[in-house]
C-alpha cells in the first residue's frame, strides 16, 4: 500500500497548477504580479514561532503539489494535480451549523478577514506510510470557531467537503460515501497546533491541496486533514466520518499517528519521507507528543485508534 514517488513526476510537475479562487484571498495577497515562485498568487504572512515550525527541510513543492490524496479527483496520487483545475473555488462559502450561537452561511472573505496569516512548517504523515514536511500558510482553527460562539453542547466539530460531481469527477464513483466528512473532538479543534490552511509555499493553495480552505491537524494521520471545506457543524455526538463508514476496523475517529498501533494491513512503525530513500521511524503523535499527549491521558489508544 505505501506508494513510491516515480519518475513520472519529473514530467508531470511541469504541468501548470491552475489557480482559481484567488480573488477571495485578495485582501491577504500582496500587491503586484502573481508570485514568481510556483505560479500561484503570493500571500502576506508572518512566520509562526518555535513549536509551530519544524526545522526539517520542507518537501519540494513538486511533490507537495504533485503527489496528493484527493479522492474527489481520483484515487491515484497524480490525478488530483491533473484534474483539480475543474474545481471552482470562487465564489466560496462555508455554512456553520449546530450547537453555536452564530450559525449561518459565511463567504470566504467573511471567514478570512479577521485572521492574520502565519506560516507553519508541519510534518504530514499519511496513513499509507509516507510523509512530507509542508510549509502551510493559515491561521488557528480555534480563532475562527470562537467567532461562532459554540455552546456547551458542542463536544465535537464536523467538517464537510464540497459535493459536486460536475466539478469533482471522482465523486461519480462510489469509492466513498460522498461528501467527504471528518471530525475532531472540541479540545482537538481548539488546540493551537490545529489550523485552517489557505496556502502553502507562500502562495494560495493549489486546488489539489484542498483550495480554498482545508484543515491541517499535524499529529493525526493525513486523512483527518479534510480539504475544500463547505460546512462546519458543532455536535454533541461524535461525527461519523467517511473513512469510519468505509472501514471502521481500519480507520478510527482519533487517527493519532502512533507507531505502536498497526493498521490491520500494515505496520505503522516506519514511514518514507517523500524524496528520501531510506525509511525513518514514525514518531508518537508525529513528533508533537509534548504538545498533545495530555489530550489523551487515561485513554486506551489501542481501543481509541
Ligand atoms: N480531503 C478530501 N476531501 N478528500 C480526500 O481524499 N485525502 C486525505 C486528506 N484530505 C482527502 C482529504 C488524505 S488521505 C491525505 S494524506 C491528505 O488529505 C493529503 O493532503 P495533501 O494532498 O495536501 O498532501
Amino acid at each position: 500500500m505505501p506508494s513510491e514517488i516515480t519518475p513520472r513526476e519529473v514530467w508531470r510537475e511541469r504541468r501548470r497548477f491552475v489557480q482559481t479562487g484567488v480573488a477571495a484571498l485578495a485582501a491577504a495577497a500582496l500587491p503586484g504580479p502573481a508570485g514568481a515562485g510556483h505560479g500561484g498568487r503570493r500571500l502576506a504572512f508572518r512566520p509562526a514561532p518555535g513549536p509551530f515550525r519544524t526545522d526539517e527541510p520542507p518537501t519540494p513543492f513538486k511533490h507537495v503539489a504533485g503527489y496528493n490524496n484527493f479522492y474527489e479527483f481520483g484515487t491515484d496520487k497524480y490525478s488530483p494535480a491533473e484534474r483539480a483545475a475543474s474545481l471552482r473555488t470562487e465564489p466560496w462559502s462555508v455554512t456553520v451549523e449546530g450547537a453555536c450561537e452564530k450559525p449561518g452561511t459565511y463567504t470566504l472573505e467573511d471567514i478570512l478577514r479577521p485572521h492574520p496569516l502565519e506560516e507553519r512548517i508541519y510534518r504530514l504523515r499519511c496513513v499509507e506510510g509516507w510523509s512530507m514536511v509542508i510549509p502551510w500558510v493559515g491561521f488557528p482553527l480555534a480563532d475562527l470557531l470562537r467567532r461562532f460562539a459554540p455552546t456547551s453542547q458542542a463536544k465535537y466539530v464536523e467538517f464537510t467537503t464540497l459535493y459536486d460531481p460536475e466539478q469533482m469527477p471522482g465523486q461519480r464513483r462510489r469509492v466513498l460515501d460522498w461528501p467527504y466528512v471528518e471530525g475532531l473532538r472540541m479540545d482537538e479543534a481548539m488546540h493551537p497546533l490545529t489550523i485552517l490552511a489557505v496556502g502553502l509555499y507562500g502562495e494560495v493553495l493549489p486546488n489539489q491541496n484542498g483550495a480554498p480552505l482545508r484543515l491541517v491537524v499535524p499529529w493525526k494521520y493525513g486523512f483527518k486533514s479534510i480539504k475544500s471545506i463547505v460546512r462546519i457543524r458543532f455536535t454533541e455526538r461524535q461525527p461519523l466520518t467517511s473513512w469510519m463508514k468505509a472501514s471502521p476496523r481500519e480507520y478510527g475517529f482519533y487517527a493519532n499517528v502512533n507507531p505502536t498501533v498497526d493498521h490491520p494491513r500494515w505496520s505503522q512503525a516506519r514511514e518514507r519521507r517523500i524524496g528520501e530513500f531510506f525509511k525513518r521511524k514514525t514518531l508518537m503523535f508525529n513528533g508533537y507528543a509534548e504538545q498533545v499527549a495530555h489530550l489523551y491521558r487515561g485513554m486506551n489508544l489501542r481501543q481509541h485508534f
